[in-house]
């Protein structure tokens, strides 16, 4: 069967009190339109169509891509007006799924299960709310057979009080559209064109309707307000927690774990608690990653263990590597196996050979670091002259004291040694050792200034 999709994305989302057009809220990292173009596309539909409208070109923007076709809707009038805005689009066979783009956690499972046997009939997805406001209501009849679908602003208080609701999904014969929407009035509470009153003008051309619950009612609520998109980042991040738990990963507290984009995690990975995990994330077989973590693009290799507080952007680690408390890795630096980052150690777009250490206080920014070096607290490489970024290179076995600065570009030969306090502006020789003294005077009986009585504190 021939299968298109719409999805209505056109509304303003005046609860959102947002200059952003709803549908560019982001779930997980991600717009919510997006999250539901993604599962559109699990479902093989011939043609999927976006009916944008408030926020002008940003919606389409966002998208970004060019087999999803995008229709304005200017002035948005409704549901119904928004779908006919997309039938050029539609063809004239086969179904038309209604979805829509401020409905982000619906799943392709579930889509299937109301597009099972699909034919000449309408079928509407339905949920089950313990707190049905605002949504549009399931009329049924006596022997359960859906009548229609009321709004809760036109809604009587008897029909208030139904708990099925509207999702809003929807499956159509496409053939049928044209003639429906063309028929849709807007005498209502709202002055809108509802695609919900297709469903009476189904029934009264003897084309059949089903109403389908869906097993989750989560998985259909809509982001109406800040507090509802908070709601469903939660449910959506539970979701992500728990697949995760099931393959095998040590999530310490589902609830205190946010993933925007993928994790890929090895056999006994461990996740304390509240870790963000951003774009592409692969983390080997027994990595664990310590509390309050942030790790933006980065492979980390098997063993590894990145202790609490660190934020890793953009880079690749390699296996047995330790690295924070506080830690702060930049991006376009590779650490190689066994090495040490501590704490307060900043590295940007550095290459840090196998087993070495920078264990205190200290910035690696440019540099290429040999192996077996060992960096000592508090040292820096000057990388920036002001107008320009230069190159530090420190070659295998160096050992740097504390507090030394390396100004670049400057290279440090292999197995050279600095003292503690330098400022090394030239190149070192290859085993020597490099000392900048200050010399260390003493003054024969100083006193210490004493704080006069009455004086200010
Ligand atoms: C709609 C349904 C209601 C259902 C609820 C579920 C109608 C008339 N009502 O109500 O039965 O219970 O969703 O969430 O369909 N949109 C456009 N153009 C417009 C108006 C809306 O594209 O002119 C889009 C919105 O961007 C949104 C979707 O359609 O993605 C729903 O619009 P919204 O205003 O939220 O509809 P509700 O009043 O909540
Ligand atoms: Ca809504």
């Amino acid at each position: 069967m021939r299968l298109n999709v719409a999805i209505l994305a056109a509304g303003k989302g005046r609860r959102m009190f947002s200059g952003r057009p709803k549908v560019l809220h982001l779930l997980a990292g991600r717009p919510l339109i997006l999250h539901v173009i993604d599962t559109a596309r699990k479902l093989n539909a011939e043609r999927i169509c976006v009916v944008y409208g408030h926020g002008g070109e940003e919606v389409p923007q966002a998208i970004g891509a060019s087999d999803i076709a995008l229709v304005k809707q200017e002035p948005q009038l409704g549901t119904g007006h928004a779908l006919q805005q997309a039938l050029p689009y539609l063809g004239s066979s086969g179904t038309t799924l209604v979805l829509y783009g401020d409905v982000p956690l619906i799943r392709a499972e579930t889509l299937r299960a109301l597009l099972d046997g699909q034919g000449d009939r309408v079928a509407v997805l339905t949920a089950e709310l313990d707190v049905p406001d605002g949504y549009g209501r399931i009329l049924r009849n006596k022997r359960g057979r859906i009548m229609g679908i009321v709004e809760n602003d036109d809604a009587t208080a008897a029909q208030r009080k139904i708990r099925e609701v509207n999702t809003g999904v929807m499956a159509l014969p496409t053939v049928r559209l044209p003639g429906w929407l063309s028929r849709l009035e807007n005498r209502n509470a709202q002055s809108e064109y509802y695609l919900t009153d297709v469903v009476a003008m189904a029934l009264a051309d003897r084309v059949a309707v089903d109403a389908v619950r869906a097993p989750d009612a989560r998985e259909t609520q809509g982001v109406n307000s800040r507090a509802q998109l908070s709601q469903l980042e939660r449910i959506f991040q539970w979701r992500c927690a728990h697949r995760l738990l099931e393959q095998g990963v040590g999530v310490v507290d589902p609830m205190r774990l946010d993933i925007r984009g993928n994790l890929d995690c090895g056999v006994d990975v461990c996740l304390d608690v509240n870790c963000v995990f951003e774009g592409d994330v692969k983390l080997a077989d027994g990595v664990e990653i310590g509390a309050n973590c942030m790790l933006r693009n980065v492979e980390i290799g098997p063993g590894t263990r990145i202790e609490p507080f660190s934020l890793i952007d953009s880079a690749v680690i390699g296996a047995r590597c330790r690295v924070g408390p506080y830690a702060r890795i930049r991006p376009g630096t590779r650490l190689e196996d066994e090495v040490h980052i501590g704490n307060f150690v900043e590295v940007k777009a550095s290459h840090i050979g196998r087993a070495s250490k920078a264990n205190h206080l200290a910035y690696v920014g440019d540099a290429t670091v040999g192996r077996d070096v060992n960096i000592g607290a508090g040292t820096i490489t000057c990388n920036y002259d002001g107008a320009n970024k230069h190159r530090t290179v420190i070659e295998d076995n160096v050992q740097i004291g504390s507090d030394v600065q390396l100004v670049a570009p400057v290279t440090v030969g292999r197995g050279a040694t600095i003292g503690a306090g330098a400022t090394i502006t030239k190149d070192v020789p290859p085993g020597e050792l490099a000392l900048t003294e200050k010399k260390q005077v003493t003054v024969p009986g100083w006193k210490r200034p004493i704080k006069k009585a009455g004086g200010a504190a």
